[in-house]
C-alpha cells in the first residue's frame, strides 16, 4: 500500500533500527528508531481489516454523492440504486461460484454468522443440537451461547494442538439431534484452514445443515460453497479491500431460514431494512477485483510473510502456532518468550508498526485468546503471542523492517526485564 501510494519503500539495514541498544550495568540506552521516522507507518494487521481498494472507492462514490435512491422505490432514482445492488449481487455471486438468488446481503460478517445460526435454529422444530468449533470467531461463539441460553444443546468440537479441530470428537458430537454445524473456513488468529469438506459430510450424514464462516478467506482463497458441500457461508467485504459494514450470507438455493430482523421484504424477506447501497456496491466491486487479483495477492503476501519470518529467525524464543497445518498465506501467530504481547504491540504501535495480539474485536480486552487456549497453550504462552497479518500493501522491504523493529523492541524489553531496578536497590540500601 505504501509503495502504491507513492511512499518511499523502507530500505532499512538491520543495524539502522537496532544497533544502538546499549546495556551497561544499570544503564540502558535505547536507540530504537521508529519506522515512522524512516518512512510512513507499516500496517501488518490485515486480518483485522484492510484499506479500501481504489477501484472500490471509485464504485462507491456516486452512491455517496449524487445517487441517493432507495432500491425499493419504483422511480428512476430507485431503479438505479436497485441496479447497483443487483450488479453487486452478481459480482459476489461470481466470487462464490453460486446462483444469484443465493446471496443475502448483511451488515457484515457478524450479522451473516448470526443470521446463519439464529436463522436455522429458529426454523427447525425437532432437532436441538448446535455444534460449533471451540476456535470460532465470537460472532459464532456468542450467537451459539445465546442459543444455549434459549434451550439449545450447544456443544464445541475441541481444537488440536496444531490449531485444527479434532475430527474424531466431531464425529461423536454430530448426531441425529443436530440441527446445524458451524465450523470456520480459516481461523482469524492463526490462519489455519479447517477440514470443511469432511465436517460438511459428517453434518449431512446426520441430517444436519452445515455453515462455514469464511470471512478471513474471502479475498484470498477460492470459495465454492457447492464444492465445499456447505449450506450456508459467511463473508465480509472489509477483509478484502471492500468497505466495513457490508457482508453476505450465502444460502443454498431452496433452503428457507427465518430472518433475524423484521420489517420490509428486502433480500427476499431474509434481511429487512433499506440496503446500504454504497457499501454493497463497494462490496461487489471488491469481489470483482478479488477474482482477478487474488492470485497475485497470494504471491505478494507469501513473499512479504517469508521476508518477515526470515528476518525474525534472528530472534530467539519465537514459537509459531499452527504452522504445521495448511494455512492462509497471510496470517502468522507466534509467541515471544518472556515478553508481554500487550506491551509489545503497544510499543510497536508507538514506533509506527501495527500488529495485534489476536482478533481485532478481542484485542484490547484483557481476556487471553480463546483460540490459543483451546489449542492447549498455557496462559503465559498465550499472553506472549502476537498475530501479524499481511496484505496487498505489504512488501518484502517493509516486512523485513517490521521484523527488525519487532526484534529490537523485544531485545530491549528483555534487557529491561533483566536489569536490576535502581529504585529497589535504593530502597533496600
Ligand atoms: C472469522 C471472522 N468471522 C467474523 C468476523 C466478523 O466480521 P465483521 O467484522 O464483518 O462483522 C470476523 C472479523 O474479524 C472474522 O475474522
Amino acid at each position: 500500500m505504501l509503495a502504491e501510494l507513492g511512499a518511499p519503500v523502507v530500505r532499512t539495514p538491520a543495524r539502522s533500527i537496532c544497533n544502538d541498544i546499549v546495556y551497561n550495568g544499570n544503564v540502558r540506552m535505547t536507540g530504537i528508531r521508529s519506522i515512522e521516522a524512516l518512512a510512513p507507518p507499516v500496517y501488518l494487521d490485515y486480518a483485522a481489516t484492510t484499506p479500501l481498494h481504489p477501484r472500490v472507492l471509485e464504485e462507491m462514490l456516486p452512491h455517496l454523492t449524487r445517487e441517493h435512491g432507495n432500491p425499493s422505490s419504483p422511480h428512476a432514482f430507485g431503479r438505479r440504486a436497485r441496479s447497483a445492488v443487483d450488479l453487486a449481487r452478481d459480482r459476489v455471486d461470481r466470487l462464490l461460484h453460486g446462483d444469484i438468488s443465493e446471496v443475502c446481503f448483511t451488515s457484515g460478517g457478524t450479522e451473516a454468522d448470526n443470521l446463519a445460526l439464529f436463522g436455522v435454529a429458529r426454523s427447525v422444530t425437532q432437532r436441538r443440537r448446535i455444534v460449533v468449533s471451540a476456535i470460532e470467531h465470537h460472532a459464532v461463539l456468542n450467537a451459539a451461547s445465546r442459543l444455549g441460553e434459549m434451550g439449545f444443546d450447544v456443544v464445541q468440537i475441541p481444537a488440536t494442538r496444531s490449531g485444527s479441530i479434532d475430527l474424531n470428537s466431531a464425529m461423536t458430537l454430530i448426531n441425529e439431534d443436530t440441527a446445524l454445524v458451524s465450523v470456520m473456513f480459516a481461523n482469524n488468529e492463526t490462519g489455519v484452514l479447517l477440514p470443511i469438506k469432511a465436517i460438511a459430510r459428517m453434518a449431512h450424514e446426520a441430517g444436519a445443515l452445515m455453515h462455514t464462516d469464511a470471512v478471513q478467506a474471502g479475498g484470498l482463497m477460492r470459495l465454492d460453497p457447492h464444492d465445499l458441500g456447505v449450506d450456508l457461508l459467511s463473508i465480509s467485504a472489509h477483509k478484502f479491500y471492500g468497505p466495513k459494514g457490508a457482508g453476505a450470507l450465502w444460502v443454498r438455493r431452496g433452503l428457507k431460514i427465518k430472518p433475524v430482523l423484521y420489517g420490509g421484504a428486502q433480500e427476499r424477506e431474509r434481511r429487512a431494512g433499506t440496503e446500504n447501497v454504497a457499501a454493497i456496491a463497494g462490496f461487489g466491486r471488491a469481489a470483482d477485483v478479488a477474482l482477478t487479483e487474488r492470485n497475485h495477492w497470494v504471491l505478494q503476501v507469501d513473499s512479504a510473510r517469508q521476508a518477515f519470518q526470515q528476518e525474525l529467525a534472528h530472534l530467539e524464543g519465537v514459537q509459531y502456532h499452527g504452522i504445521e497445518e495448511q494455512r492462509l498465506p497471510s496470517i502468522i501467530n507466534f509467541s515471544v518468550s518472556g515478553v508481554a504481547a500487550e506491551l509489545l504491540t503497544m510499543r510497536l504501535d508507538g514506533l509506527g508498526l501495527a500488529i495485534s495480539t489476536g482478533a481485532a474485536c478481542a484485542s484490547g480486552s484483557l481476556e487471553p485468546s480463546h483460540v490459543l487456549l483451546a489449542m492447549g497453550m498455557d496462559e503465559a504462552e498465550v499472553r506472549s503471542s502476537v498475530r501479524v497479518s499481511f496484505g496487498r500493501g505489504s512488501t518484502q522491504e517493509s516486512s523485513r523492517a517490521a521484523a527488525q523493529l519487532l526484534g529490537a523492541v523485544v531485545t530491549d524489553m528483555r534487557l529491561a526485564a533483566s536489569a536490576p531496578n535502581p529504585y529497589c536497590r535504593t530502597a533496600r540500601s
